[in-house]
Formats: C-alpha cells, sequence, structure tokens
C-alpha cells in the first residue's frame, strides 16, 4: 500500500493551491484582522496609532492612499467608507503614478499606504516622498517587519497569515477591514461620529466572517458556472459605489491566473463607452448595491436590462433576497444581507474562487502565474 504524500500537498492542507485555501481561510483571516481592535462599547483601541499623536489626527486635512495592485483595489474601496466617516477628502492613486506628479502633500496629509508585503518598490517610494514633504504615514500590511512598516510612522497590521499564491485574496478582504478600522478611528478621534454608530459598524464587520463562511460553503455553484464559461476570453465587470473597485478587482484575478481578457468599469459608465463591446454570449458580472440606498440599486438594476437586451450573459451578485434582478440574470449568486459598505468583503469572494476555478480549468498554475511576482521589488 502506497500513500502519495509531500510536503507541499500538506502546507496546502489538502487544497490543490494556495490561492484556493487561502480564499477558505478568509472568515478567519477577517476575524484575526479585527481581534482585539475594538472594546465590547464598540470603541476603535488602535494602540498601534500611539506613535501618531490625536492632536496631529485631528489636524489633518486630507488623507491620500497609495499602493498597488489588488492593494490598490482595497484602497480604492477604504475611500468610500473613509471619506464617509471621516469627512476628510481622500484620495487613492497607484503608487507609481503618485510618486512622479508632484502631488500635494504637507504636515497636514496623512498618507496611508497598503501592502500585503510591505516591500512593493513603488509603494514604498511613494511613502518615502510623502515623508519628506512633512506627512504622517501609516502602513496597512501583512508581512511583520517588513520595509514599509519600518519606514512609516505607525503600522496596523493585517494578521492575514502568509499569503503564498502571487494572486492576493486574504490581502485583499484584510487590507478592506483594516482600512476601515483605521477610518472608524479616525471618525472616533476626530468625534465625528457617535460611539453607537461606530458600534453599529464594528458589530456587523464581526459578522462579516460567518458570511464569507456561508459563501464559501456554496462554491460549487461558482465551480459550475466556471465550468460553463471555459471556453470564453472576454468578460466584463460592472459595480457601482464600492461595487466599482469589486469589480476591477474580480477582473484582475481572471487577468492573472487565468490569462483571459477581462475588464471592469463603474456601472454608470457603460452607456459612455464599454455597452459598445457588448457582443451577444459575453459573460457580463454585475455587482448589485444592496436594495434602498439612494438610487443605486435601481440604477445598477437598469444596466444589467440594458446588457442583457444586447445579448449579454449576465452573472448577478446580489442579496439574498432580492428579486428585482430575477428576469435579466442567467445566473444569480445570492450575497449575505450586509450594508453597502461592507458588501466588498462578501462580493469579492465569488469572483475569486471564479478565478482560481477558471485558471485550474484551463491547467494554469494558479500559485505561480506567468510574467508574475508575489512581491515587485523594481521600481
Ligand atoms: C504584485 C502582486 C499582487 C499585489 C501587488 C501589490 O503585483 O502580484 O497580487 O496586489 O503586487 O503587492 P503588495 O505586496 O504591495 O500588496
Amino acid at each position: 500500500y502506497h500513500v502519495d504524500w509531500d510536503t507541499s500537498a500538506a502546507e496546502k492542507g489538502g487544497f490543490d493551491w494556495f490561492m484556493r485555501k487561502e480564499i477558505f481561510e478568509q472568515p478567519q483571516a477577517i476575524a484575526d484582522t479585527l481581534l482585539g481592535r475594538y472594546n465590547n462599547r464598540g470603541e476603535l483601541v488602535l494602540d498601534e496609532m500611539r506613535s501618531i499623536s490625536q492632536e496631529d489626527l485631528r489636524r489633518v486635512n486630507k488623507i491620500v492612499i497609495v499602493a498597488c495592485g489588488t492593494a490598490y483595489y482595497a484602497g480604492m474601496v477604504a475611500k468610500y467608507a473613509i471619506e464617509h466617516w471621516t469627512r476628510v477628502p481622500c484620495e487613492v492613486e497607484v503608487a507609481s503614478e503618485f510618486r512622479y506628479r508632484d502631488p500635494i502633500i504637507d504636515p497636514l496629509t496623512l498618507c496611508v499606504t497598503i501592502s500585503q508585503s510591505g516591500e512593493t518598490a513603488d509603494t514604498l517610494m511613494a511613502i518615502r516622498h510623502a515623508r519628506v514633504q512633512g506627512a504622517k504615514v501609516i502602513a496597512i500590511c501583512n508581512t511583520n517587519g517588513a520595509t514599509i512598516p519600518r519606514e512609516s510612522d505607525a503600522v496596523i497590521y493585517t494578521h492575514a497569515g502568509p499569503e503564498i499564491g502571487v494572486a492576493s485574496t486574504k490581502g485583499f478582504l484584510t487590507q478592506v477591514a483594516a482600512c476601515y478600522l483605521l477610518g472608524l478611528y479616525l471618525a472616533q478621534v476626530r468625534g465625528m461620529k457617535y460611539a453607537d454608530e461606530i458600534r453599529a459598524v464594528t458589530d456587523e464587520l464581526g459578522r462579516t466572517p460567518q458570511m464569507i463562511q456561508q459563501l464559501l460553503d456554496n462554491a460549487q455553484q461558482v465551480y459550475d458556472l466556471a465550468r460553463d464559461l471555459s471556453s470564453i476570453n472576454d468578460f466584463i465587470f460592472l459595480g457601482r459605489h464600492v461595487g466599482y473597485p469589486v469589480a476591477l478587482e474580480g477582473a484582475l484575478k481572471l487577468k492573472e491566473i487565468a490569462y483571459q481578457h477581462a475588464e471592469g468599469f463603474a456601472a454608470g459608465e457603460l452607456k459612455h463607452g464599454p455597452i459598445a463591446i457588448i457582443e451577444p454570449g459575453m459573460p457580463v458580472f454585475v455587482i448589485v448595491p444592496p436594495q434602498g440606498r439612494d438610487q443605486l440599486h435601481d440604477k445598477v438594476v437598469s444596466n444589467i436590462q440594458e446588457v442583457r437586451a444586447r445579448g449579454a450573459r449576465t452573472i448577478v451578485l446580489v442579496e439574498e433576497d432580492d428579486a428585482d434582478v430575477e428576469a435579466y440574470s442567467n445566473v444569480i449568486i445570492r450575497l449575505p444581507r450586509v450594508s453597502t459598505l461592507l458588501q466588498p468583503l462578501v462580493a469579492a469572494v465569488p469572483l475569486q474562487l471564479f478565478a482560481c476555478e477558471l485558471a485550474t480549468l484551463l491547467g494554469h498554475d494558479v500559485d505561480q502565474p506567468r510574467n508574475l511576482a508575489k512581491s515587485v521589488t523594481v521600481e
């Protein structure tokens, strides 16, 4: 009797790829990001922020987030939440663009940098530049003692555990969660939000691990979809508000590991160009905002109708009791009920599973995609 056993299979804990393992680790990873960072009254307790005085945080008049790749998309999500909670203008920019355009930074600017590895050269150069201009820098990072946290004024570690797959998954979700903790902390320090409002968000954040678990338990639906779409080479992703960066991230995952042409758009921009490329049968993934928020939900439902009318195959990610999309959807992926700002923490998960499964079916090395590196240490 021969047992097939090798160390790499053991490290992957029974999964075929580190990436798939890391996707399934996300409930725990998010719980670890949140652990100990707010008390039972819902007050943020970010001891790691002590190296920047509360007085300095109160004087900040602009926040700039700089990052690359998936971390940049986490920053795009964070901008919506941070501006909403703090009312401080917040910009987000890819580090390579930010560094060389003579950005306006001064000692009242708070620079937030996001990097899973903490070693990305473009990001490092950006924060060095920001510090020379007198800005305080806060790093959101997953790697203890990496260069970026060492060169920052404060660091909030995401505590996601090692991420081996080149395409970031638990890195992304935990970056969003850590940015949200930072946004709530700034709102608290600046007296912008009442304790009960902050508590409502932290309570909901605390429930996201079980919501993510619920999606992972339903992975088979997404795997079947990947099989159905395995001969397709063009994919469109649409989202609005925080769903927009999620659409970009869904498209990035497909490019990175499945080597398929995939583009994400702000759903409201459809009519300004992207709708012209819709061909019959083209898969269009749409992230639908929760019902009842402004008119966002209804506007996105209209976008689904528009692409369906042109023959698109619509794959709709929508909250579980939303019936409005049923007539226009080829496939409905049900998301747990969650507020708009927290929806990225659930909506990204089926998109990660889809990319991982599609790349597997196409026979690619999911953990080591061609031409890419886990950490890009050259500018
Ligand atoms: C590389 C990786 C991506 C990652 C990006 C930023 O391109 O392949 O997965 O999102 O770098 O990495 P960082 O470590 O700074 O988050």
